[in-house]
């Protein structure tokens, strides 16, 4: 029997999962939650109401997946956390788009999506419920932290660490061996030659550290 799967999140993020997941052919899509009518709907897809409505009724099915697709790190984590507290066991979906490549010898961990024409190189592993956007390149042995996010064209060398809820900005690069920590955002353009601390935005050529980064703002 084919996997069913039901999406997070209504919006223009959503639509690019909802494409993913028809390309994918791997699951059924029966819906999607949000607060509000979204996106989604125009799309025909079915709207199940709002996650709090749902996950109060849900029980624990091994044929349903889920998938949060919200763009911004930060509210995904908190999206998260909040399906957490109903102590159900949630089966995340993995969802990648076929035109992706990815090494056999990556590894790709629960939640995680994986947009069109990005690549995965050898012994990567992408953590929980990472996003990989459109055309990114991420090159050997790389390390994703759950939560953090490579934006379209952003690309990094080998060896590089992304920490938890980090963001690489659009066509960003990342030279081999950096290091970046939890909650950093690398805006656009820039180029990372050196090792970035925790909870701080960088940008530029090559990247220098702007300020400090709080939790909530947002990047996107
Ligand atoms: C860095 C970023 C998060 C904004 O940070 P911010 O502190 O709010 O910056 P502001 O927009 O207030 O800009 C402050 C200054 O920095 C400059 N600046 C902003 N981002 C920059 C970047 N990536 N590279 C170089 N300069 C940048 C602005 O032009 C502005 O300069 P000015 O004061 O001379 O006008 C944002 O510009 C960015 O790069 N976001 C990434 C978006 C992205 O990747 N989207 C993909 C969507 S999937």
């Amino acid at each position: 029997m084919k996997k069913k799967i039901i999406i997070i999140g209504g919006g223009e993020h959503a639509g690019v999962i909802y494409d993913c997941v028809k390309e994918q052919k791997k699951f059924d899509l029966i819906g999607y939650l949000d607060k509000k009518k979204g996106f989604l709907s125009k799309k025909k897809i079915k709207y199940l109401g709002s996650e709090n409505t749902f996950f109060k009724k849900f029980k624990k099915n091994k044929n349903i997946f889920f998938t949060i697709a919200i763009g911004d790190n930060y509210k995904r984590k908190k999206i998260y956390d909040d399906i957490k507290k109903f102590k159900i066991q949630i089966n995340w979906g993995i969802v990648i788009h076929p035109s992706a490549s990815i090494s056999p010898l990556a590894k790709i961990d629960e939640g995680a999506q994986i947009l069109n024409g990005s690549i995965i190189s050898y012994k990567t592993r992408i953590s929980k419920h990472v996003c990989i956007y459109t055309g990114a390149i991420i090159d050997h042995h790389n390390h994703f932290h759950s939560f953090s996010s490579a934006a379209p064209g952003a690309c990094t060398g080998g060896n590089v660490e992304v920490g938890e809820n980090s963001f690489l900005g659009i066509n960003c690069s990342v030279k081999h061996g950096v290091k970046i920590g939890k909650k950093v955002v690398i805006g656009g353009n820039a180029f990372v030659n050196k090792n970035c601390s925790s909870n701080s935005l960088y940008f530029g050529i090559p990247a220098r550290r702007v300020r400090k980064w709080k939790d909530e703002e947002s990047y996107l």
